[in-house]
C-alpha cells in the first residue's frame, strides 16, 4: 500500500493526508486551498509559490523552479507547488501573493431591448373525463385540447414524464397546466393554473467566472443575478490545460456544480420554486461550451483547432442535471471556431452589430481576445492569442482583480513617483489587468520607457534599479505593501505587456485590412468583459491597444455575452437570428494569414511602428521629448 503523509496548509491550518508523490498543488486542490495555478501545474506560470516551513522535501529545485524563484526566495524555502512531490509530513505556507483571493466578478452588461417570445410556454386546460363511450387515450386527450383551444399541433412528450402522466392528471382532477418547449414537446404537467409561474436561467460560462441570471419569462425581467469563480480553475487556469485534462468528466461535473450553486442562490433570492424554471441558455468560449456539454475537446488545443460542433444545441436537462425542472431544456448558442465561441455570438447579438449601418468593432479581452468587425452587410471575427498577461500571469507581481490588487496607476513625470489605487483600498498585493495597461502608457508618458518598451536606466530616481534578473521600476516600496516586499515592474514585464498588446493590435489590423478599411473608419468600438469595464480607455489608446478613434466612439458594454444569453432565453427570434448570422460570420485564422508576421512585428512598438497611424500619441511624445530620434523600421 502506498505510504501516506500529512500536509498542514498555513495560514488556514487545513490538514490533509495524501499518498506519497502527490504534488503539493494536487494536495492543495484536495484540501480546497486557495492557491494560484494559472497554468494548471504545467510549470509555465510560476505563480504557485509556497514556503516549506517544516519537513524534508528530498527533491532539489528543478530548472523550472530556478527560473521563477529568486535567490532570496530560495533562502526563505520557497518552492513551486506543482513541481514538488510529497515524501514527508510537511507544513506548507501559502504566501499572500499566491492566493487567488475573492475576485471581482462582472455580471452587469449592456441592456438591449427584445420582443418577448420565449421558447417555453404554458397553457392551462380542463379536460372532460374519459368514459366507456369516449375511449381517447390520456395523451391524445391533452393534444386535442391544446389543438382546439390554442391551435398547437404535433406535440410529443418525454417518455419519463409519460410514465406518470395517467396518475398525475387524475390526481389533478383533469385540471392542470401544460408546459411546452418550442411548440414541440410537453416538459411539465402541473396541478391547477400555474401559467404565471414561468422562469428561465441564463448563464455565461467564463474561463474564470460563472455568471447566472434568473429571468421571469412573462416579463423578461431579471429577478436575481449571481456569480462564482469557475470551479474548474483548480484543474488549470487556462483553457488549454482544461481541455487537455485526462478526466474531462470531472471538469463537466465541476462546472455543473458551480452553475447549480448559483442557481440555488438566485432562486432563493427571488423566492422562486426551482421546478418552475424550465430552460437554461448558456454562452461560453468554445472550450467551456464543449466541456459543459461533456464533449471531448482536446482537439481544440491543436492545429487546425476544430470544434466538434458549431450550431446551437438544445438538449434535455436529464443529461446535464441542472437543479431546475428535471424535464427542462438547455440551449447553447452556436460557436464559430475553436477560439471564437458562443460568448462572442452573445456579444454580437447584444451589441446588434449585425443590423447596424455603421462600421462597428467589438473586443472581448482575455487570454484570448475575440474581435468582431462589421455591420449589417458583412461580419468578420478572429481570436488573438493575447496571452494571460492582462490577467496577471507572466507579470512578476501580476494578479487577478481581487482585494489588494493595484487597479490604477498614474506616474508623475517630474518625480517619477506613482499614484496607485487598489481594489477595496487595502495595502497592495500585486497588479491586476486594468493597471497592467496603465504601466506602459504611464511609463511612456514619463519617459521611463521608449516606444520600443526599453527602460531608460539613466533617469535619476531610486525607483529605477537593477533587480536580481532584470532592470526594474519600484512601484510600491516594501514598507507599504501587504507582504513587506517591494512591488516592482521589470523590463521583462514590459515586454510581456507589449507582446499581449501586439497580439490584439495584429488581430484588429488584419480584420480591418480584410474589410478594406482603416482604424479611422470605425464608427463604434465596443469593449466587452470585466477587464474592459475598469480599464483606462485613454491609456489603452495611447499604447495602441485600441484604435486611436475619439473616446466618444468607444463604449464599454460589460458582460455583453451574458446579455446575449438572456436575449436568447426570452426570444425565439433572437435564437433564429444568431443561428442564421453565425453561418454568415467569416472567421479569419490569424496564424494562417500571409501578413500575420509583418503586422505582428510592427505591432510590437508602442503604439505602432508607423507612428503616423497614431497622431495624438505621436504629438504627445514629441511634446514630452520621448519621440524616437530615428524613423522606426517598418516591416
Ligand atoms: S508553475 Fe506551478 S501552477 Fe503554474
Amino acid at each position: 500500500m502506498a505510504k501516506k503523509f500529512e500536509i498542514i496548509f498555513q495560514p488556514d491550518g487545513k490538514r490533509i493526508k495524501v499518498e506519497e508523490n502527490t504534488t503539493i498543488l494536487d494536495a492543495s486542490k484536495e484540501a480546497g486551498i486557495d492557491l494560484v495555478s494559472i497554468c494548471g501545474g504545467k510549470g509555465i506560470c510560476g505563480k504557485c509559490k509556497v514556503i516549506i516551513e517544516k519537513g524534508e522535501l528530498k527533491q532539489q529545485l528543478d530548472d523550472t523552479e530556478l527560473k521563477f524563484i529568486s535567490e532570496h526566495e530560495i533562502d526563505e524555502n520557497y518552492r513551486l507547488a506543482c513541481r514538488v512531490k510529497i515524501r514527508d509530513n510537511l507544513i506548507v505556507r501559502i504566501p499572500e501573493e499566491s492566493r487567488t483571493g475573492k475576485q471581482r466578478l462582472q455580471v452587469e452588461g449592456i441592456k438591449t431591448k427584445v420582443k418577448l417570445d420565449p421558447v417555453i410556454k404554458k397553457y392551462y386546460i380542463k379536460l372532460e373525463k374519459p368514459t366507456l363511450i369516449d375511449q381517447t387515450s390520456d395523451f391524445d386527450r391533452i393534444k386535442q385540447a391544446l389543438k382546439s383551444k390554442f391551435d398547437i399541433l404535433n406535440l410529443r412528450i418525454n417518455l419519463n414524464l409519460l410514465k406518470n402522466l395517467g396518475e398525475l392528471i387524475r390526481s389533478y382532477n383533469w385540471n392542470f397546466t401544460v408546459c411546452i418547449w418550442d411548440n414541440e414537446e410537453i416538459i411539465s404537467i402541473e396541478e391547477g393554473d400555474t401559467t404565471n409561474k414561468i422562469y428561465g436561467y441564463a448563464t455565461d460560462i467564463g474561463t474564470t467566472k460563472l455568471a447566472g441570471y434568473l429571468l421571469d419569462l412573462h416579463t423578461g425581467e431579471v429577478l436575481a443575478v449571481g456569480s462564482l469563480m469557475n470551479p474548474q480553475i483548480p484543474f488549470g487556469e487556462d483553457v488549454i490545460s482544461r481541455i487537455g485534462h485526462k478526466e474531462p468528466n470531472k471538469l463537466q461535473s465541476a462546472v455543473i456544480d458551480g452553475l447549480n450553486k448559483i442557481f440555488e442562490e438566485i432562486c432563493e433570492k427571488a423566492n422562486i420554486n426551482p421546478q418552475h424554471v424550465y430552460e437554461l441558455v448558456a454562452v461560453g468560449n468554445t472550450s467551456m461550451h464543449h466541456l459543459f456539454l461533456g464533449i471531448k475537446a482536446k482537439q481544440i488545443g491543436v492545429s487546425p483547432y476544430i470544434p466538434v460542433i458549431s450550431r446551437g444545441i438544445s438538449v434535455q436537462n436529464e443529461y446535464l442535471k441542472i437543479k431546475m425542472n428535471e424535464f427542462g431544456r438547455i440551449y447553447t448558442l452556436p460557436v464559430i471556431s475553436g477560439y471564437v465561441g458562443a460568448d462572442t455570438m452573445g456579444v454580437l447579438l447584444s451589441t446588434e452589430i449585425y443590423k447596424k449601418d455603421e462600421i462597428c468593432m467589438a473586443l472581448d479581452i482575455g487570454t484570448n481576445t475575440e474581435v468582431i468587425l462589421g455591420n449589417k452587410d458583412r461580419i468578420l471575427t478572429t481570436s488573438c492569442a493575447s496571452g494571460p498577461a492582462f490577467e496577471g500571469a507572466h507579470i512578476q507581481f501580476g494578479m487577478r482583480a481581487s482585494s489588494g490588487a493595484i487597479e490604477k496607476i498614474k506616474i508623475d513625470p517630474k518625480t517619477l513617483d506613482p499614484e496607485i489605487e487598489t481594489i477595496d483600498h487595502v495595502k497592495p498585493r500585486g497588479i491586476c489587468g486594468s493597471a497592467i495597461v496603465d504601466i506602459p502608457a504611464e511609463m511612456l508618458k514619463s519617459k521611463i520607457i521608449d516606444v520600443k518598451g526599453k527602460m531608460n536606466y539613466n533617469l535619476d530616481s531610486p525607483r529605477l534599479r537593477k533587480g536580481e534578473k532584470y532592470y526594474e521600476y519600484v512601484l510600491v516600496w516594501g514598507k507599504n505593501s501587504a507582504f513587506n516586499k517591494d512591488i516592482v515592474i521589470t523590463q521583462k514585464d514590459i515586454r510581456e505587456i507589449s507582446l499581449a498588446k501586439a497580439a490584439i493590435h495584429t488581430g484588429t489590423t488584419i480584420l480591418l485590412q480584410e474589410f478594406g478599411i482603416n482604424e479611422s473608419d470605425i464608427d463604434k468600438l465596443f469593449i466587452a468583459g470585466a477587464f474592459g469595464t475598469h480599464i483606462n480607455i485613454e491609456n489603452a489608446r495611447f499604447i495602441g491597444m485600441f484604435p486611436e478613434i475619439p473616446t466618444s466612439k468607444i463604449k464599454t458594454v460589460g458582460n455583453a455575452a451574458g446579455t446575449g444569453a438572456r436575449m436568447c432565453l426570452v426570444s425565439k427570434e433572437m435564437r433564429n437570428i444568431i443561428e442564421k448570422i453565425s453561418k454568415k460570420v467569416e472567421y479569419i485564422e490569424l496564424g494562417a494569414h500571409p501578413d500575420f508576421q509583418k503586422v505582428y512585428l510592427n505591432s510590437n512598438y508602442l503604439p505602432y511602428a508607423d507612428l503616423s497611424f497614431y497622431p495624438e500619441t505621436s504629438n504627445f511624445l514629441k511634446q514630452v521629448g520621448n519621440f524616437p530620434e530615428k524613423k522606426l523600421h517598418i516591416f
